[in-house]
């Protein structure tokens, strides 16, 4: 089955409404996208962009974190229910920043997912191995167990809705991307362990996108692997002439 490309921009903690607007309007001028787009503003932003995109087509809006409860006493968090009522589709989960600034575990992660699936929202799950575990030969091994851990519970019918990022956390931010072997190394490695969970046809619909250090530049190397299905992109979704040359319109 033809995997449909993917190319997403994390805003991360940047873009007040006004400026978020600004961006998104600079997108849409550019025309419809030939590849899905996926859009992931803050979340004081989410609603502007969304009035913004109505009824064009190719583009789409995500979150970049979410708590798994469905509501409650949990301060500062936003639920699933909040974000599939804005018209979210999509929500990143368990982002490098996220584990390591705030110490979000595995397990968390795993409730999310679930939380994420049973909302109807689409998870672009993130794992990566940091410098450290990279040079110590455990990049395989970390990234599979954030991989099985995230995905626990979850079931083979759910694929064709996964999102899967590999972000090295070394690539990220520091303008070293790794080099499309090693990023078609690592989507083959992850697709090999989807088909031990949930055998090859399952696998074959599950999106692996690159994310780290992507670029203008940088893009078309890392989308000519087989087992790269887009990229996650930061610092250069931030530019609406930028990110519009990641991906392609009609
Ligand atoms: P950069 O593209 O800025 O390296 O960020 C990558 C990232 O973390 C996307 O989620």
């Amino acid at each position: 089955m033809a995997r449909s490309r993917l190319i997403a921009g994390n805003w991360k903690m940047h873009k007040t409404v006004g400026e978020a607007e600004a961006l998104a309007r600079g997108l849409v001028a550019l025309g419809e996208p030939a590849d899905q787009v996926l859009l992931c503003p803050p979340f004081t932003a989410l609603a502007r962009v969304g009035e913004l995109l109505r009824g064009q087509p190719g583009f789409f809006r995500g979150a970049q974190n979410m708590h798994w409860e469905g509501a409650g006493a949990f301060t500062g968090e936003i639920c699933p229910g909040m974000l599939a009522e804005l018209g979210c589709a999509f929500v990143i989960l368990g982002h490098s920043e996220r584990r390591h600034i705030f110490r979000e575990t595995d397990a968390e992660i795993n409730r999310k997912v679930g939380a994420a699936l049973g909302a109807g929202l689409a998870p672009v799950l993130c794992v990566g191995e940091t410098q450290e575990e990279r040079e110590a030969g455990r990049a395989q091994g970390v990234v599979g167990g954030q991989l099985r851990a995230g995905l626990a519970g979850a079931a083979a019918a759910e694929a064709a809705r996964l999102v899967l990022a590999y972000e090295p956390v070394w690539a990220i931010g520091s303008g070293l991307a790794a080099g499309p072997g090693d990023a078609q190394g690592m989507a083959a490695f992850l697709r090999g362990e989807l088909v031990q969970l949930w055998g090859r046809e399952a696998a074959d619909e599950v999106r692996i996108l690159y994310g780290g250090s992507v670029t203008p530049d940088n893009i078309e190397t890392f989308l000519a692997e087989g087992d790269v299905d887009g990229a996650l992109v930061g610092g250069a979704s931030l530019d609406a002439g930028n990110f519009g040359r990641m991906y392609r319109r009609k």
